[in-house]
């Protein structure tokens, strides 16, 4: 099992090598948009279990993976915190920007109380799946989700973020430290609601100048990590920082996480040559590959993935989320092949 994989202690035997996809539940399943139009606010849609739960199964129906991860979106904080954050169609999401200074960042936000559909979710979900399957619940890094709440939408180079980071380093860290106090809540509560496993998803960790890498991204992640160990929560912990390039290597010593999600640039010998051995890996396929009706390549390079990572403690995974135009089938055969893998070699 993929909790069994990451904490090394609990393996006996060389394990199977798992698998689920980033963004498995959504836009790529047809049948996703019968349970979206129930509630076309998706807010709303992720704060109704009935919806959660359905959307959390339905890549279950379809494929035959390792993990379900929790129906949710990271800006689900923001939005606790009165970001008034909306979802506009092709437009993405958009929430009321920060001004830097601004000296009232929300303080004692009950996100229990907020989140609770998510608890009772996860609750549910975790007594109705079988055991075999991980459940995940996940967070935004805090320098992701201030990137979104000073923005005010997703951005091509967070100008107003970097802008905030470089005028008001002192507000700035502020805002950081009150979303590591939210983020770790988030996290213990699903935890606590049954979740075996968290992910943290800084996506826009390669937009943090690398003289900040450490203050931003890695020292962050750890003090989250910490306070969730100080409060019994043992789960493992998955990183993810998106496109970090280099700075990954001492993401992998120093932020703490069990385990770290690579997206499609990083080379898997280079990673496995120089980042922490004693952390699991996750992902790198280019979710993209999973687009093309015929694509000629992806079964040669599948099993080069699994062959460079077959005696380490891996996860397969896709390197970021799957698209909308992803094709089912594709989905289908990846699994195949990462299954008939693991036969030829137990
Ligand atoms: O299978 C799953 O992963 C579903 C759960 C999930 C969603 N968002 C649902 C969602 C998860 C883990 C996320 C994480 C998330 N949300 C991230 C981190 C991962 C990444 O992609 O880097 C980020 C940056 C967000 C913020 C976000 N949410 C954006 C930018 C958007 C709009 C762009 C888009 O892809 O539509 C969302 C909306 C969103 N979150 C959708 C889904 C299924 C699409 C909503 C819809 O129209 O139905």
């Amino acid at each position: 099992m993929l909790k069994n994989l990451i904490n090394e202690t609990l393996v006996s035997k060389k394990p199977d090598i798992p698998i689920w996809f980033l963004r498995q539940a959504g836009r790529h399943i047809p049948e996703y948009f019968e349970i979206r139009r129930k509630e076309t606010n998706f807010i709303n849609f992720c704060l109704n279990e009935d919806l959660i739960i359905k959307s959390t199964k339905l890549p279950l129906k379809y494929y035959d993976l390792d993990a379900a991860i929790i129906f949710s979106d990271i800006l689900m904080i923001p939005w606790a915190m009165d970001r008034n954050v909306k979802f506009t169609k092709s437009f993405g999401p958009s929430l009321k920007p920060m001004i830097p200074n601004e000296t009232k960042i929300l303080q004692n936000v009950s996100i229990n109380t907020k989140l609770k559909p998510l608890k009772n979710s996860i609750r549910f979900l975790r007594k109705d799946l079988p055991k075999s399957i991980g459940l995940i619940g996940f967070a935004g890094a805090p320098w992701t989700l201030a990137s979104y709440m000073i923005e005010g939408r997703g951005s091509k180079d967070f100008i107003e973020t970097r802008k905030a980071l470089w005028s008001s380093n002192k507000w700035f860290k502020e805002l950081i430290e009150t979303l590591v106090i939210y983020i770790v809540d988030k996290l213990e509560m699903q935890a606590k609601a049954g979740a075996d496993i968290l992910m943290l998803f800084d996506s826009w960790s390669h937009m943090i100048p690398s003289c900040f890498f450490n203050d931003y991204a890695i020292k962050p992640t750890a003090k989250i990590v910490d306070i969730l160990r100080s409060r019994k929560i043992n789960v493992p912990i998955i990183g993810f920082p998106f496109k970090a390039g280099a700075s990954i290597i001492k993401y992998s010593y120093e932020s703490k996480v069990d385990c770290i999600s690579l997206d499609w640039s990083v080379d898997l010998r280079w990673a496995i040559k120089n980042i922490n051995k004693n952390i699991a890996i996750q992902g790198n396929l280019d979710p993209v590959s999973l687009i093309p009706l015929n694509s000629d390549s992806l079964r040669e390079k599948v099993l080069n993935i699994l062959d460079v990572m077959i005696e380490k403690r891996f996860i397969f995974n896709v390197g970021h989320g799957l698209t909308p135009d992803c094709k089912i089938n594709n989905v289908k055969e990846v699994i195949n092949i990462v299954r008939g893998y693991n036969r030829k070699n137990s």
